[in-house]
């Protein structure tokens, strides 16, 4: 090092020091250790601090915090706790209110930094399937398929992909929070937001959100988990008293939830607008403190739902650290609670530092915002990808996909807005696709198309083949053009959105009628369903094949084409049951929608879907983990460890092309610990050649082998027998073999 850089050297790191000292009666042991010596050297420099003490490399994310803390001020503290703007409040004012000048445009939700400190705003966005809220913004994202086909790719790897994209795009666009991560369990078929969620089952949903917030928190953005916890139904979501007993409630949504913030500690939870056994899920002390920050160890910040939190200092006591949208209940009013005692100034101090906690922990205090082009190409590669991976081929009779085009003249595809689009979920999570979209939305709440044609994907890729479609507007005329072609394409669609759930299982605006009379006019009808869940088929009998693609996102229809004409295979197998019909639901009918009842008793327990059919003997339209391929597999040699520690078998791809088969293992447990008749516990997805086979081992995590003692507040092993199930869905697993564990 030369004189002249040394000197330099020597300047910033005693003014650093002098910082430091400045802070060290503050007693923050690890610095002032590191301190002390090197202090001790350069204790005679005079010089002005340059480097605030908390930005100094190798504290961690907690001493930086604590160090930031110490030099807050009340007001600074209160202004950290809660929203300070909502874009919703200034488009309802038509413009009016002027946007704060640091408020990233679209933002669902801004809480100001403290310049003063270099304390760094926080700039959320919903990003459940990419980021939302590009048209107001004029920016551009990724549409995403939908995240419950995300969880049909039972795929941790993909999911950690698909978290690290919109990670990226949340950056590129200014934003540095995410409000996504959403892992309420679709207990409720019906629920308006399922196609949200990651399924039915808690170890399977967990452990996709776990995988998809640690891929987006890895690009230096806060992540977030929610809502917290069972809501599981838009109807009344914002006075709903949802009841569950404990263990239920452990074992099933709270288990996705403790999963998913084990494996990826994300720095934000989301408390949910409804009520849980009594108190608002916001304002409950068991929810917020005893499972979640004692139970499961989160060290984040608890955020609430847009406009769900109910108290000041309710709230604030039991666990909520910060209101969102806006101070209605953190502002003023929490100033006055920890002025008055009502709230200990020392809660106050954790609230902030657990959000300082998650700013650090994402390096935003080291980093700034740093805006750039979405990498556009990036996002559509990867959005077929997952959407390929997506979608599960529920049926296929006489092998009539994959399509054959050198043998087909004539394709027709009816339906769904098929020449134009494919169907987006509507609500907070909806990602504005590129040009808005391709169906006319006269209201706000109309169906959302991202513009992606499975006509043009298709005609592009059958070149020689005469593909059209028709509308289905007119049944009789959908199918006299299925009559005249060689093979009918048609499609379902099932539209549903946040905060409000649907009516019926059944597809609308007369599908049904018109999928049966295009299977009845052609016995070559492919049906491709576009649902955010599962939907009732009374014409499944008399279709041949039939795919499920979800909501597909802005590549849906190019994906669907791939796996249409075999050049994917398909691979994907249902997060979720599909029921023969509601009266085989828990519930028939959601009675908060008939009754307007403000209380939904979850008394089906532990048996929440798949659970509940076998506990019921009911037999499904098609089984939970269901999925076909073109190719079959065959199963053999289960080996089970005795202590049930892990688990290996063979799988063997016995068809005629390449693909992909995700195995499954189901374990039933002892009669003594009373539960369902068995359990995912774990998975793998193999590649095969035609006539590969592979030897598969896969660990069996303990906890997924315990119940939940309610007495003892803690996960056990049963002592017993345990039977171990392997095959290819819920329904199918002919492989299995016991181990006799020992209570613990
Ligand atoms: C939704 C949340 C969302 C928030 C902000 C609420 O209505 O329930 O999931 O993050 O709005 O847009």
């Amino acid at each position: 090092m030369s004189t002249a850089s040394y000197s330099r050297f020597q300047i910033v790191v005693s003014s650093w020091i002098r910082a430091c000292r400045s802070v060290a009666r503050r007693a923050v042991a690890p610095l002032a250790l590191v301190l002390a010596p090197i202090g001790m050297l350069h204790a005679q420099q005079p010089a002005k601090p340059s480097i605030q003490p908390w930005m100094a490399l190798g504290l961690t994310p907690d001493a930086r915090a604590a160090l930031v803390l110490g030099e807050m001020t009340l007001d600074e503290k209160i202004a950290m706790v809660h929203g300070a703007e909502w874009e919703h409040n200034i488009w309802v004012n038509g413009g009016a209110k002027p946007v704060p000048t640091e408020m990233v445009s679209g933002a669902a939700g801004y809480v100001p930094g403290v310049k003063r400190l270099g304390v760094p705003a926080i700039q959320m966005v919903d990003a459940a399937l990419g980021v939302t809220r590009g048209g107001y913004a004029g920016r551009y994202s990724t549409v995403l398929p939908s995240a419950i086909s995300g969880a049909a790719g039972w795929d941790a790897r993909m999911s950690y992909e698909y978290g690290a994209l919109v990670g990226r795009e949340l950056k590129d666009a200014g934003f540095n929070m995410s409000l996504g991560g959403g892992v309420n369990l679709d207990r409720e078929p019906r629920n308006g937001r399922n196609f949200e969620y990651k399924g039915e089952d808690p170890i399977l949903a967990g452990t996709l959100v776990g995988a998809e917030i640690r891929g987006l928190q890895a690009q230096g953005v806060i992540g977030d988990i929610k809502h917290f916890a069972a809501n599981d139904q838009e109807t009344l979501r914002t006075s709903v008293n949802v009841v569950i007993d404990e263990r239920s409630m452990r074992e099933t949504e709270l288990l996705a939830f403790e999963i998913g913030i084990r494996d990826a500690r994300p720095s934000a939870v989301m408390c949910s607008y409804n009520k849980v056994n009594g108190p608002w899920a916001c304002d409950s002390p068991h929810l917020l403190t005893d499972v979640l920050k004692k139970d499961f160890g989160f060290e984040g910040f608890v955020l609430s739902d847009w406009k769900a939190t109910h108290s000041t200092a309710v709230a604030a006591n039991a666990g909520l650290d910060m209101e969102m949208p806006d101070g209605g209940h953190f502002g003023a009013p929490l100033k006055a609670a920890v002025e008055g005692g009502t709230v200990p100034a020392a809660r106050l101090d954790d609230m902030v530092r657990r959000i300082l906690r998650a700013e650090f922990t994402a390096g935003l205090f080291d980093h700034a915002a740093a805006p750039r082009v979405t990498d556009v190409f990036a996002g559509l590669a990867f959005a077929q990808r997952a959407a390929e991976q997506g979608t599960v081929l529920l049926k296929n009779d006489g092998g009539l996909l994959p399509l054959q085009p050198a043998k087909l003249r004539s394709v027709v595809l009816i339906g769904g807005h098929a020449d134009v689009g494919v169907l987006a979920g509507g609500g907070s999570a909806l990602v504005d696709p590129p040009g808005g979209s391709a169906v006319p939305t006269p209201t706000p709440r109309s169906p959302v198309y991202d513009p992606s044609s499975p006509l043009l994907a298709l005609w592009e890729r059958m070149p020689g083949v005469d593909v059209r479609y028709v509308s289905g507007d007119d049944p009789a005329a959908a199918a006299v053009a299925a009559r005249a072609a060689d093979l009918a394409i048609v499609f379902g669609v099932q539209p549903s959105r946040e905060d409000t759930d649907l009516t019926s299982l059944a597809l609308p605006d007369g599908q049904d009628a018109l999928i049966a009379a295009v299977a009845a006019a052609n016995p070559h009808t492919v049906v491709v369903l576009e649902t955010g869940g599962a939907a009732t088929m009374p014409w499944v009998a008399k279709t041949p094949a039939i795919l499920e693609i979800w909501y597909p996102g802005i590549r849906g229809a190019e994906a669907l084409a791939q796996v249409l004409l075999g050049k994917v295979n398909p691979a994907g197998k249902l997060p979720i049951t599909f029921p023969r019909s509601e009266a085989d639901l828990p519930r028939p009918v959601l009675t908060s929608l008939t009754d307007k009842s403000p209380v939904v008793t979850y008394n089906e327990g532990l048996r929440i879907g798949y659970k509940w059919y076998e506990a019921e003997g009911k037999t499904p339209l098609f089984p939970f983990g269901h999925g076909l391929s073109y190719t079959h597999f065959t199963y053999s040699g289960l080996h089970v460890d005795p202590r049930g520690a892990s688990v290996a078998f063979d799988v063997r791809n016995a068809g005629k092309v390449d693909g992909a088969e995700i195995s499954q293992v189901y374990v039933s447990l002892p009669a003594d610990a009373g539960e369902p008749p068995k359990r995912l516990v774990a998975w793998a997805k193999t590649q095969l050649a035609a006539g590969e086979t592979k030897h598969v081992e896969l660990p069996i995590d303990p906890l997924y082998l315990s119940i939940f003692d309610v007495a003892a507040k803690r996960w056990r092993t049963v002592g017993g027998k345990y039977v171990f199930r392997v095959g290819g869905s819920s329904a199918d697993t002919p492989l299995n073999a016991t181990a006799t564990l020992a209570a613990k």
